[in-house]
């Protein structure tokens, strides 16, 4: 896809309800720009990320998004992106197990929920390409985000970082381990089950 300048992109990407913060955006963006091989999209809601992601040059873009959100198909249309955009409407629980190609970079922006998060970046970690950036959106303003990321450590390494977005990278030395899985979850009973039947091993 071509690649617009920053200040485009960005005005586009508001047109679309995106929720991200302008530096967070900036960042985004500049991300994208480094390794826009193929990327992909956990969590697109009305497409506003998405749209500053393809506007920014993805060569290849794929975003998982369970809801069928009308408003996605929209702001796609609106830039001419709806056929260059593969959209998946299932969770990432259920695409990570038969997904083929190797991810360039990786956009984690779903649920608040510890587990949702660990299992996310636990289950993406296989298909990313060796030193992939993935940037993890609500890291400061949801605990259980951070949490999610920093049990990770230091296996998952954070980078770089701007308002409630992390930039973090697997590590490939083997010797370095992650965390256990703390013990006090505060998940409600009902999204712990779901989660945790969906739960990928570290
Ligand atoms: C915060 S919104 C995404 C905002 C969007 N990235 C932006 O900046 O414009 C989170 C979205 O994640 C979706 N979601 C929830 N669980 C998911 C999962 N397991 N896989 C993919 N998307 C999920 C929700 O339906 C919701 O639309």
């Amino acid at each position: 896809m071509q690649g617009l300048s920053f200040e485009q992109a960005w005005r586009n990407a508001c047109e679309c309800d995106v929720l991200l913060s302008e530096n967070e955006g900036r960042l985004l963006y500049r991300l994208v720009r480094e390794a826009p091989e193929n990327v992909l999209e956990v969590g697109s809601r009305h497409g506003g990320s998405a749209v500053l992601m393809a506007l920014a040059g993805a060569h290849k873009l794929t975003l998982i998004e369970p809801l069928a959100r009308p408003q996605l198909l929209l702001s796609l249309a609106r830039f001419d992106l709806l056929q260059r955009v593969h959209v998946l409407n299932y969770h990432d629980t259920l695409v990570w197990p038969i997904w083929t190609s190797e991810l360039s970079f990786l956009f984690l922006d779903h649920e608040h929920e510890y587990l949702d998060v660990r299992n996310s970046l636990v289950g993406w970690r296989g298909h990313l390409r060796r030193g992939a950036r993935i940037a993890i959106h609500d890291y400061v303003v949801f605990e259980e985000v951070k949490r999610g990321v920093d049990d990770l450590g230091p296996a998952l390494k954070i980078v770089d970082r701007i308002d409630s977005m992390v930039v973090a990278t697997w590590s490939d030395d083997p010797s370095l381990r992650t965390r256990r899985k703390s013990r006090s979850m505060t998940l409600p009973g009902k999204s712990r089950r779901s989660a945790r039947s969906s739960l990928a091993r570290s």
